[in-house]
């Protein structure tokens, strides 16, 4: 039996230290927790419930859906639409805003998410994840536009994930820190396992997509030759390398034992006319809010990810992240050229 306390009980907890909150809030939290818990059951039961292999269709960004991206994506709209809290949500699988549909009220707040982070790992049984972004929405959201969603990431209000592995767990923030949270499924409620998650300043891993690198940019060549050079190179030290291919994987495991994660710009992505692999507005912001929350940096190589002022809902963008000193010196590395 647990004693800990529960995500509800957390939540409701930090927002009474906020003067004017109306619960509004913490009750959108609740239905995203609520949503996360119904995709982890279907991960869960994967192919006894059908839910793995593709969909059959493509997104916006030309990438085959799974049928659990579609399944996800449909699971958070059922739970968010309905409460009142929300002008519009916008999604990876969706092409355009879904504003709150006439009959249902609507609220003050803009949620967009990741229905499923990863979904190429799904049909080989490794982690996947749900990532999410809280945003204010302009004129107290009656007529919501997709203008209202490019807004910097500084301007966040909660950033969180969910992570369907080995435990499914629930990472978030609201900018006083990060707090984790794990999901008993005995009583259906996640318990605050993890508080305030900080990411060590320094490590020795780093994770990228390797296959790539014939397209990578000097400072990156740079920064992961020295890494394989090892003991003998200019870090004097060996590093240890990872690629799950999930990004909430990825961050997740940066948050408990540090180190670095690169989907960063290259030549292969500038001969596309792309910003980058992955998305601005429900992948680089809400998890560059959490790392930036644990103490930790998130770049695009020379920009700080959070002011970016958004030009299109779904804009791409290289990302650097991780430990301080790590993202520190990746920076530095392109500023010199
Ligand atoms: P998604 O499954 O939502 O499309 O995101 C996958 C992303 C990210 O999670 C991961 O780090 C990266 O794409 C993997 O890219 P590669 O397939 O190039 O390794
Ligand atoms: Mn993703
Ligand atoms: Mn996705």
């Amino acid at each position: 039996m647990h004693n800990g306390t529960t995500i509800t009980q957390f939540i409701i907890e930090e927002q009474r230290h906020i003067a004017g909150a109306t619960g509004d809030f913490t009750s959108l939290l609740n239905d995203i927790v609520t949503a996360c818990k119904v995709i982890s059951n279907y991960v869960n039961h994967g192919a006894l419930v059908g839910a793995l292999g593709s969909a059959g269709s493509e997104n916006i960004q030309g990438e085959t859906q799974k049928k659990l991206d579609v399944i996800s994506n449909d699971v958070f709209i059922k739970s968010n639409e309905w409460a009142g809290h929300l002008a519009a949500m916008a999604s990876e699988e969706m092409d355009e805003i879904y504003p709150i549909p006439a009959g249902k009220p609507r609220g003050k707040y803009l949620l967009t998410f990741d229905p499923l982070d990863g979904s190429s790992n799904i049909d080989v049984n490794l982690s996947v994840g749900t990532i999410f972004s809280i945003l204010r929405c302009a004129g107290g959201g009656h007529n919501p536009t997709e203008r209202d969603f490019l807004q910097a990431g500084t301007q966040q209000v909660a950033a969180g994930y969910a992570i369907y592995g080995p435990s499914t767990m629930m990472v978030l923030t609201t900018g006083n820190g990060v707090n984790g949270f794990t999901l008993d499924q005995n009583i259906g409620e996640f318990i605050l396992t993890h508080p305030m998650m900080q990411i060590p300043a320094d490590a020795r891993e780093f994770a990228i997509n390797a296959s790539n690198m014939r397209f990578w940019e000097p400072p990156v060549r740079r920064y992961v030759q020295e890494c394989l050079d090892g003991k003998e190179g200019p870090r004097g030290e060996d590093f240890n390398m990872r690629w799950i291919a999930s990004m909430v994987a990825e961050v997740h495991r940066i948050l408990t034992r540090g180190g670095v994660f690169m989907y960063p710009m290259d030549d292969k992505m500038k001969a596309k006319d792309l910003g980058g692999k992955l998305r601005l507005l429900y992948e680089a912001n809400p998890m560059s809010f959490i790392v930036e929350q644990a103490g930790g940096g998130s770049i695009t190589g020379t920009e700080r990810i959070m002011e970016l002022q958004p030009q299109s809902l779904h804009q791409r963008v290289p990302v650097i992240l991780g430990s301080r000193n790590e993202v520190e010196r990746i920076l530095a590395y392109h500023r010199e050229g």
